[in-house]
């Protein structure tokens, strides 16, 4: 099994388009209902929350996690890969949702931590909404413009966003906050015109509608669960000693939360759009 990792229920917008791509591939997702949301905490709480969660998945048999949060991944990726994982859990490997869309927005490699010299300036204005833990980190900028410095990033922190999502707050409820974040990410820019916004924390899939109505007509958004489902592709393909045994479709996917499973499972299958059978993990 692939482990997929995060925060509540925003990693499930991953997975929808992870199992829609290979059914027969099966994955384990862990919510950490209990603690969401984790974009107003500290890197500290982060970075332990994270790893709990992932030894959670590797005690249950994964050897690759999929940090399905772009906080977990902005903030303690780098750190467990560094720090925590070769010494813990050689053999086994987390990754994140952050380097394939600094991959798409750049063109260049994550591996090239610089422009290439071939490469043609693209100038271009990118918007990021995300937590406000993601934007204290500054990952998003600093990454794209290590590898395309003529791109500019404007970010934006949602504040509010993630846990109207987590309570299911009805559409009506969450409209207002995604136009004023919209609104006050365009007054940052100054007349610049927005030539992509990327959704930089996988709950706002939940509310793409809201964005797209609020965004001006044209403007492209990233597509987060998409860019990821191509990135494993690639990612098995260079490391098949990862990709697990076929199963049956049916039996592909196992729902874990560190919360209460019924109300979970409520809400997620709606988001989902299928029914997810959460189980409560306590240890
Ligand atoms: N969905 C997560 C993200 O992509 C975490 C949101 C949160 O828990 O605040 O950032």
């Amino acid at each position: 099994m692939i482990g997929v990792f995060d925060s509540g229920h925003g990693g499930l917008t991953v997975l929808r388009a992870l199992h829609a791509a290979a059914p027969g591939r099966p994955f384990v997702y862990l919510g950490d209902h209990a603690a969401a949301p984790y974009g107003v905490r500290s890197e500290e709480e982060v970075f332990a929350l994270t790893v709990r969660g992932v030894e959670r998945l590797f005690e249950r048999g994964c050897r690759l996690v999929i940090l399905a949060c772009n906080t977990a991944s902005a903030v303690a990726l780098r750190r467990l890969q560094r720090t925590w994982l070769p010494g813990r859990h050689p053999g086994r490997n987390v990754l994140g949702v952050l380097v394939p869309v600094v991959e798409a927005i750049t063109r260049v490699p994550w591996v090239v931590e610089e422009p290439p010299a071939d490469r043609l300036p693209e100038p271009r204005t990118v918007g990021v909404f995300a937590t406000p833990r993601t934007v204290a980190s500054g990952s998003y900028p600093r990454e794209i413009a290590k590898r395309a410095p003529d791109v500019s990033v404007v970010q934006q922190a949602c504040p509010e966003l993630v846990a109207l999502i987590e309570k299911g707050a009805p559409p009506a409820a969450i409209e207002p906050h995604v136009r004023r974040y919209v609104a006050e990410l365009r007054a940052a820019l100054d007349g610049r015109p927005l030539d992509a916004v990327v959704l930089g924390c996988t709950h706002y899939p939940l509310v793409a509608d809201l964005f797209a109505q609020a965004l001006p007509a044209g403007t492209e958004v990233l597509c987060q669960p998409g860019l990821v489902v191509r990135s494993l592709e690639n990612y098995l393909e260079r490391h098949p000693e990862y990709a697990p045994a076929p199963v049956p479709p049916d039996g592909a996917l196992r729902f874990l939360t560190t919360g209460e499973a019924g109300p979970v499972a409520d809400l997620a299958g709606r988001f989902f759009g299928r029914p997810t059978p959460f189980e409560a993990v306590r240890s």
